[in-house]
């Protein structure tokens, strides 16, 4: 039995043990897969000794994402993209750094809520760390134009900058404070940590065109109050679960070789909700 887990502070709420052993079981794979407690000054020396017991990888959450990266020996594009690292992936030749977040956002938008994203136009709120990983797997997709808005406008203005160079094109992406978004977006994503404060980020009501999806990263027992500003505005409102799960799929690919049903798992999730 190979042995993973998911290292943070916290982690007794963390739904990925009871992701990755549903993919597990799916597969047919044997694995073990843990809550690894780290304390916030122990991240480093926790992921090696977990590694030192044999461990083969870790996903990584709050609040260890960037310290992943600096002590990654190799950081896969999305990563280096990304500024930040949720999986960790132990071989022979080292510690490799990669970020799944993005790859999992897209699955969940395209695969599972039916959006293809190709000459769309992508409304992403927030110029954190959670923006920042999407950026790079949404502009893959081939959109018009992403708009990235903050209520720090200049932070938005610095990541449109730094994405400008990945994009296809001049002016695909674009940067711009809360109150001064124009025009109406196919797909909304809160990748504000609003939620977390219940707090709706200054969003325009016109920003969603008439069945736009809105998707919140968040996600909880109650739609986030993002997703209830967007559902009264004509947007279908989606949580962070399918992100979640798919973000989990993508690091038991790069771990195992084997792609798991991510949408089966995801409606097995919000079946016990239920
Ligand atoms: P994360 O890693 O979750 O992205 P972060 O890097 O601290 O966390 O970024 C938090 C993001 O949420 C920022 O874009 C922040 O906006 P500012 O840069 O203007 O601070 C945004 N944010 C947090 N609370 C918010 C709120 N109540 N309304 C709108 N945006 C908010």
């Amino acid at each position: 039995v190979d042995h993973y887990g998911v290292i943070g502070h916290p982690v007794a709420h963390s739904k990925s043990p009871e992701i990755h052993a549903a993919f597990a079981r799916q597969t047919g794979q044997r694995i073990a897969y843990a809550r690894c407690p780290a304390p916030l000054d122990g991240f480093a020396a926790t992921v090696r000794a977990l590694r030192e017991q044999g461990y083969k990888g870790l996903n990584v959450t709050v609040p260890f994402k960037l310290e992943a990266a600096d002590l990654a020996d190799s950081l896969s594009a999305r990563a280096r993209a990304a500024g930040a690292v949720n999986t960790l992936l132990f071989s022979d030749a080292g510690i490799e750094g990669e970020n799944t977040d993005g790859a999992g956002l897209v699955a969940d938008i395209v695969d599972n809520a039916g959006l293809a994203l190709a000459g769309r136009r992508i409304l992403l709120l927030g110029a954190g760390g959670a923006a920042r990983g999407a950026l790079l797997p949404l502009l893959h997709q081939g959109p018009d134009q992403i708009v990235i808005a903050n209520r720090g406008a200049a932070s938005a203005h610095a990541l449109a900058a730094h994405f400008g160079a990945h994009a296809g094109r001049a002016g695909q992406v674009q940067g711009c404070a809360m109150d001064a978004i124009d025009g109406a977006f196919d797909l909304v994503i809160n990748a504000t940590s609003a939620s977390l404060a219940a707090a709706v980020p200054a969003v325009p009501a016109g920003a969603f065109k008439p069945g736009a999806l809105a998707l919140d990263m968040m996600y909880g027992r109650e739609p986030t109050p993002f997703m209830a500003f967007a559902a009264g505005h004509g947007a279908i409102a989606r949580d962070g679960l399918g992100m979640l799960v798919g973000q989990a799929a993508e690091a038991f690919y790069l771990w195992r070789g084997v792609r798991p049903d991510a949408r089966a798992v995801l409606e097995q999730l919000r079946a016990q909700a239920a």
